[in-house]
Formats: structure tokens, sequence, C-alpha cells
């Protein structure tokens, strides 16, 4: 197959080396824009993400057989409605559909209605609405941005003046900037800015992405992330510091679980809508002392989760994907999964989550790559004199893998340790607690 991926980050990185290793292959790989990382496997193109036009227009000169969107603001900007419109597959959903990521008020009213298990939450859009709604729930508080925030618009903290302060923050940014409301819903958005404040969840994360064509659901391997910037799980939210998988304390029947009470009613409820869902819906979890619960769906695959996914996948993906874009789903056979775990640490810039230093020199990832692990390419891109440099908050995501998790906590933190940049950051944690034994649903 022609398959063009769409996105620069670690994320796409690994699809591509997924499909270009897949045994069902020689794939021809193409990338727009990509990474110096993928430009390994794939031929890159100078092609702007977000510009539904100019990704058909490339996929359609190409002859691809299949396109891949990797992030949440393509989609949300109906790129993959323009290729389709193009007569070409398209994996990912399009912009009505996407606004299960794009708004969290939208999201909320499609759980509503398809009796999802989620966060109790008040959609707010005056700072007298945001005060009763932060007494009424009480601490901790949770306060979130209704767009795309890249996983930083959620404020978890029990602080109440720090919850406000972020509230206002929310409607501020968005009235100035013009967006009414959410402009991610499908109806683009009420006449008014608003933020969303929720119940506290309490309970371990897990993401769980199921492969959809907008009629059947096919999950994944679960997988966990690590969203605080510092060990201990400290310091502020960012887009994921590092994940693993499998998850050995899981209850047995969570997977299951998951796609009958969540993915299929929330894929079937699109449909009902209109607004078919067909792409990978990430269902990002808490498992609650009073059951399992939706903290948030994304539109597409996680990072750095799907790094590590992805390692465990023994199915070749390209033919997956593909029958998700062509609603070919239901004749998949059963996906098979390599009987190893896998652990990805991200190594970010000077200052992430925060004021991000660029330019930084990219060393040892040859070193990194002979002690067998995957290293795999965030926010890096070939200066002038021909030299790697970051240009990006999360820049490497260093994938290992092994026997548990401990092994592949291993494999993970060797490679990391051959690499080096300047005043980088990463955790030194990830995994640990769960090859310890110490993660309890
Ligand atoms: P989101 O962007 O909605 O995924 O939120 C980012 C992170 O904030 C989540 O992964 C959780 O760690 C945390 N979070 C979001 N919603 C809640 C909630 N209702 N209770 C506790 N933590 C939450
Ligand atoms: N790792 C969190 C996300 O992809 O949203």
């Amino acid at each position: 197959m022609r398959i063009l991926v769409i996105g620069t980050g670690a994320r796409e990185h690994a699809l591509v080396r997924a499909l270009a290793t897949g045994s069902d292959g020689p794939h021809e790989l193409h990338a727009a824009p990509g990474n110096p990382g993928i430009a390994a496997h794939a031929t890159l193109h100078p092609v702007t993400a977000t510009d539904g036009a100019a990704v058909a227009a490339l996929a359609t000169e190409l002859g691809a057989d299949l396109v891949v969107v990797g992030p949440e603001a393509p989609l949300v900007a109906g790129v993959a409605d323009a290729v389709r419109d193009a007569g070409i597959a398209c994996f990912g959903p399009g912009a009505e559909a996407a606004a299960l990521e794009g708004s969290k008020a939208f999201a909320k009213e499609v759980m509503a209605a398809a009796g999802v298990p989620t966060a109790m939450a008040h959609v707010c859009t005056t700072a007298q609405e945001v005060e009763a709604a932060l007494d009424a729930f009480g601490a901790p508080h949770v306060v979130k941005d209704d767009g795309l925030a890249a996983g930083k618009g959620v404020v978890v903290t029990s602080d109440r003046d720090e919850a406000l302060a972020h509230a206002l923050a929310c409607l501020r940014s968005r009235s100035d900037a013009g967006s009414v409301g959410d402009a991610g819903r499908p109806d683009g958005g009420g006449p008014e800015p608003t933020v969303v404040v929720e119940e506290y969840l309490d309970g371990p994360e897990v993401s769980l992405f199921c492969l959809t064509d907008g009629a059947s659901v096919v999950p994944l391997a679960p997988a966990q992330d690590a969203k605080r910037a510092l060990d201990g799980d400290q310091g502020p939210n960012t887009g994921g510091m590092g994940a693993y998988s499998p998850l050995p304390w899981a209850p047995p029947g969570l997977v299951e679980e998951v796609v009958t009470r969540i993915a299929q009613p929330t894929v079937d409820e699109m449909a009902r809508r209109g607004t078919p869902f067909a792409g990978v819906l990430y269902v990002g979890l808490a498992l609650t002392s009073r059951g399992t619960r939706v903290v948030e769906f994304n539109a597409r695959f996680g990072d750095p989760e799907t790094q590590v996914v992805l390692a465990r996948l023994a199915t070749p993906l390209a033919g997956v994907l593909h029958a998700a874009a062509t609603g070919r789903l239901a004749d998949l056979p059963p996906l098979r999964w390599r009987d190893e775990a896998a652990v990805t640490v991200v190594v970010a810039a000077h200052g992430y989550p925060g004021d991000v230093r660029s330019g930084d020199p990219v060393g040892g990832i040859e070193a990194a790559q002979a002690t067998g692990a995957q290293v795999l390419h965030a926010g890096t891109r070939t200066s002038d004199d021909g030299a790697l440099v970051a240009s990006g908050g999360r820049v490497l995501s260093v994938v290992g893998t092994g026997p548990d998790l401990a092994a592949a906590r291993d494999a993970a933190y060797a490679g990391v340790d051959a690499v080096t940049l300047p005043g980088s950051h990463h955790r030194r944690d990830i995994a640990l607690a769960a090859a310890s034994g110490q993660v309890a649903p």
C-alpha cells in the first residue's frame, strides 16, 4: 500500500515505524510534515498538517491508498473530510465527530445521551457559575478549558483560588481569541466562552484505544500514561512524560467492560446523530472506588501511549488501519500481541511544559539504539548546518521492551541514559509502581 501519515510527533514516528516493519509490507510510506526520525522510513513532504486542501492534494498526487491522520488539530480542522471527499481512504474522524475531543462540553453531552459513566460536570460561562460549581463539588477541584489545549488545559488542585484563577483565565482567553464558546463543536459553539468544572475522580488512570469504522469496535491493549511533569506524579500536567503496557494490575474484564459500556454506545450514538466516528476513540479512564469512569475522550491515538501499544502489536498495522478506514473492521481476524512489556520515557526540553528552550543539540541517538532501545523523534529538526536539534517540548520518546515491566524499564532507561540534550529532563519512575506491584485499582 501507499500510505501518507500526517503529523510530526513521536506518535507519528511510532505509526510510521510500525507500518514500515509490519510483515505485510513493504509499503511505500510518506509523511507530512514528518520529522528527522520519520525520514528514515518515509518520504517527507512540507505540507501543513491542518491544511485539508493541501493534504488532500498531496494524497491525490501521490496516489495514496490510505491517509492516517495522527494529531487532533487536523482532525478538528476537517482534514479527514477533505481526504475522503477526494475519494481516498482516511484513518481518522471527520470534523464533526472529532468534536468529541475538540469540545469537552460536547463530549459530556454525547456521554449523557449514550449512558456512558463519567464525572459529573457543570459547563460554566460566568465567574459566579464557576464558584457555585467549585463549592458544589468541593476539593480537589477539576477545571478544564473547553477547547483543545494539548493536555495542558486541565488544572486539578485542592487550592480553590488556583482553580478559580484557571477558570477565569480560560473564560478570558476564549473570549479574547474571539472563539465564542467551544469552537470545536459541530454547531460552531455557543454564544459564550465556557469552562468545565467537574467532580474529582480518584483511582488509577487507563488509556484504552478503541479502533472503529463507525460501527464495529476493536480495542487495542490498555496502557497507562504519566501525565505529571515530575517523579511521584508531582508538578504540572503535561502532554505525557512516559507510558507502559500491559497493566498487570488491571482487573480482568476491564477491556470488555469499556467496549460494552463506553466505546460501543458512544460509537452508536455518533452514528445515530449522523456524524459517525471512524478512526481511534481514545478512552481515558479512571478506575474509581465507585467504578470505571471516563476522564476524557480523544479522537486520535495517545502520545506517548501509542509508542508502547504499537511496540507490542504483532498484527501488521497497515491492514488494521485500512480496515477501520474502509468500514471492514468486522472482517478483521483477532489482533495478535507479543507476550512482552513495553515502557517509554519522554526526554523533554528545558522548561517543558512551560516556556521551552529550542535549538539545543540532541546527541547519543546511535548509542541509545545500540542498547536495543527504540528512539522515536518528537520535537527534533535538522539545523542549517545539518545537526539534530530540539524543536519542541517533548523531544524524544525512548522505548524499551522486555519480558516484564522491570526489564522493559531497564531497556528504556539504558536508552535514555545514552541520549544527550543540554538542560533536558525526564522522569525516572515510569512504570516503577506497576513493576513493583504497587498499583491497585
Ligand atoms: P484531560 O485533558 O481531560 O485528560 O485531563 C488531563 C488529566 O487531568 C487527566 O489525565 C487526569 O490526570 C486529570 N483529570 C482530568 N479530569 C479529572 C477528574 N475529573 N478527576 C481527577 N483528575 C482528572
Ligand atoms: N497522553 C495523553 C494524550 O495523548 O492525550
